[in-house]
């Protein structure tokens, strides 16, 4: 995690730095840090613990600038979220900000303490720049040498912004496991974690490939492999996204802009993929042809977090369209284990950002043992989708708010599409069932319109609610996963703590805990489970539990068994985990806003987590 973006060109940067360690807050937030060289060649650093607008402060109190620069926003790792611990580190002429974690710190140390070198702070970052400012000073070699000959020794992942006040008009970047994008501009270049940090200056990027670096000037940029020194082949991609699609656009919160972008993110993702007329679902980026299928012998989904429960509404589909039951797997367990994966294996990775350390990892195990390995990802060109096979792109736009909304509702249609991909690749689906489906799903944007239109009685809720320390989640079939997509977003948001469980399963442990001070949320619309679920419901009930229920539109002897009632539009059941997204979301929001809870940045979470 951490954010990091640097700067090199004609311009002052503190600003533009700064604005960009703004769009990158999301991926932690425990101190901030901004380093320059300026005028005169000197570097000068400011720190602070806490949020971003703690070093806004400082640089108010103390102003640096310089046309050479880097900042970094921390998601703590190794060493309490101090000032002493925020990055940029320096050494010498040297300042380095990181984002991973180098697991050979211990012995770096050691090493660099015995050559004389004083360490200031308790992370391993810092001796990336004892390392650096060794080979340049004890070796004499330049800087981009001398960062190559410090990266050889670093065993972990990171990605790694280096200036020196030495050589002013250069920054250098590398990575290993942990993103980095190089912007090009006219007379200046970029770097960043992530295209949105840069996305006001530039849409032309240099997605940085694990094991390589790169030396950038104000004209040019020079792109080596750090094992071999040679100049690898790289290309320009042209960034979509618009700066103003990483912006708070009048909602209060970027969750709530997020939530109701659904019907356009959805659409977006659906558009150009399904044919009506022909009853056809096109999908040429997944290279997967009828006898791939056919040979499978094992299916994993894996994800982590909301890109989870996406895999596990996925397996439905899976198995109703496709015949195919896949393995829904948490990524930081199938990574460890001794799943059964060989060349007739698929896996299906599930991630917004494309860059979770854990995802990644059962990825390559997968792929380490000969599967064919696919994904679903948000951000164009991340790890993720570079090392699969095929990748069916959510087209969400940027996602800011850590807790997950849009880029949920778009995994959901994407997996969905897959599944009805390969329902038809495998004969499974005859024309009036692909027609039934692929209606269903192009309404869905119009639906959630209407739904995120219509009043509801979110604020009385929270009124109600806000003080209970734990609620439960019921769903069953496909939302199951709903009821520990709305649990998750509760807990991520507004810290209440509470538990998703399938419905059918509450008899056997949590009716325990049910009496007057535990609400519960019962997904209960008319679907094939809707008696049964409604008799848990009565259960409920019958022990004073308070009770809201997500209950069909016109539903109306649901009021009658509930505390509170929130509908949902009568779809078909394939769609209905995506409309019941948008009453999970709001419920949690609306819970966090009440209580006042920071919705966007929420405690000791990041949105995009590269560490294992
Ligand atoms: C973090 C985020 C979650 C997200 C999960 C997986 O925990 O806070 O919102 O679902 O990572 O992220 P990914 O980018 O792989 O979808």
């Amino acid at each position: 995690m951490c954010g990091i973006v640097g700067y090199v060109g004609p311009e002052l940067c503190a600003d533009l730095v700064v604005d960009g360690l703004r769009r990158l807050e999301y991926r932690g937030y425990d101190s901030a840090g901004l380093a320059v060289v300026d005028a005169e060649g000197q570097l000068l650093t400011r720190r602070a613990e806490g949020k971003l607008t703690n070093l806004v402060k400082r640089l108010v109190e103390a102003p640096i600038d310089g046309r050479t620069g880097m900042g970094h926003t921390r998601w703590a790792t190794h060493g309490a979220p101090t000032e002493d611990n925020a990055h940029p580190h320096r050494s010498g002429s040297i300042a380095v900000v990181h984002n991973g974690i180098i697991e050979n710190h211990v012995e770096l140390k050691a090493e660099l303490s015995a050559l004389g070198h004083a360490f200031q702070s308790e992370t391993d970052t810092e001796v990336i720049a004892h390392l650096i400012d060794h080979h340049r000073t004890a070796r004499g070699l330049a800087l981009s040498e001398a960062v190559r000959q410090a990266v050889l020794r670093l065993h972990g992942a990171y990605s790694i912004v280096v200036i020196d006040a030495t050589t002013p008009n250069v920054i250098v970047g590398a990575r290993v496991a942990s993103p980095l994008v190089l912007g090009l501009g006219q007379g200046a270049n970029y770097l960043a974690s992530d295209v949105a940090a840069i996305l006001a200056h530039t849409r032309d990027m240099v997605f940085i490939e694990d094991g390589w670096m790169a030396t950038l000037t104000p004209d040019g940029v020079d792109v080596r492999v750090v094992a071999t020194n040679e100049s690898p082949r790289w290309e320009k991609t042209t960034v979509t996204w618009s700066p103003a699609m990483a912006e708070k656009g009048g909602y209060k919160h970027f969750m709530l802009k997020e939530i109701h972008e659904q019907p356009r993110a959805i659409a977006d993702t659906l558009r150009g993929r399904v044919s009506l007329e022909r009853r056809t679902v096109d999908l040429p980026e997944i290279p997967l042809t009828r006898e791939d299928l056919e040979q499978l012998r094992h299916f994993y989904i894996v994800g982590c977090g909301t890109a989870w429960h996406a895999g596990l509404v996925g397996r439905y589909l899976f198995e109703d369209l496709a015949g195919l039951s896949p393995h829904v797997e948490v990524a930081s367990e199938l990574r460890y284990r001794n799943a059964p994966m060989d060349e007739r294996t698929l896996v299906l990775a599930i991630s917004q950002s494309g860059e979770t350390a854990d995802t990644l990892a059962a990825l390559r195990e997968g792929k380490r043992k000969g599967a064919r390995i696919i994904s679903i990802c948000n951000v164009i060109g991340a790890s993720i989708p570079r090392e699969c096979e095929g990748t069916l792109y959510t087209h969400a736009g940027p996602e800011i708010g850590v807790a997950s909304t849009k880029a949920f509702t778009t995994q959901l249609a994407a997996v969905h599409l897959l599944a009805l991909k390969f329902g038809q690749l495998l004969g499974r689906l005859d024309d009036a069932a692909m027609e039934a489906e692929l209606t269903a799903l192009m309404h869905v944007p119009t639906v959630i319109e209407e739904e995120l239109s219509k009043p509801a009685d979110y604020l009385e809720i929270a009124r109600a609610w806000h003080e209970a320390a734990s609620m439960l989640y019921l769903g069953r079939g496909n939302l199951y996963p709903l009821a520990l997509e709305g649990a998750l977003k509760l807990k991520e948001i507004s810290y209440i703590h509470a538990e998703g469980y399938p419905a059918g399963e509450m008899k056997h442990g949590p009716i325990a805990l049910i009496d007057e001070r535990l609400p519960t949320v019962v997904l209960n619309p008319r679907d094939a489970h809707f008696q049964k679920v409604r008799s848990n419901l009565a259960e409920v009930k019958a022990r004073s539990g308070p009770v809201l229920v997500v209950a069909t539109e016109g539903d109306t002897d649901a009021a009658d068994l509930a505390d509170f009632t929130l509908t949902l539009p009568a779809v078909p059941e394939h769609v209905l985990p995506l409309v019941a997204a948008v009453p999970m979301q709001l419920i949690a929001y609306t819970m966090a806003d009440f209580k006042g809870t920071d919705v966007d940045q929420p405690r000791n979470l990041a949105k995009s987590v590269t560490v294992e």
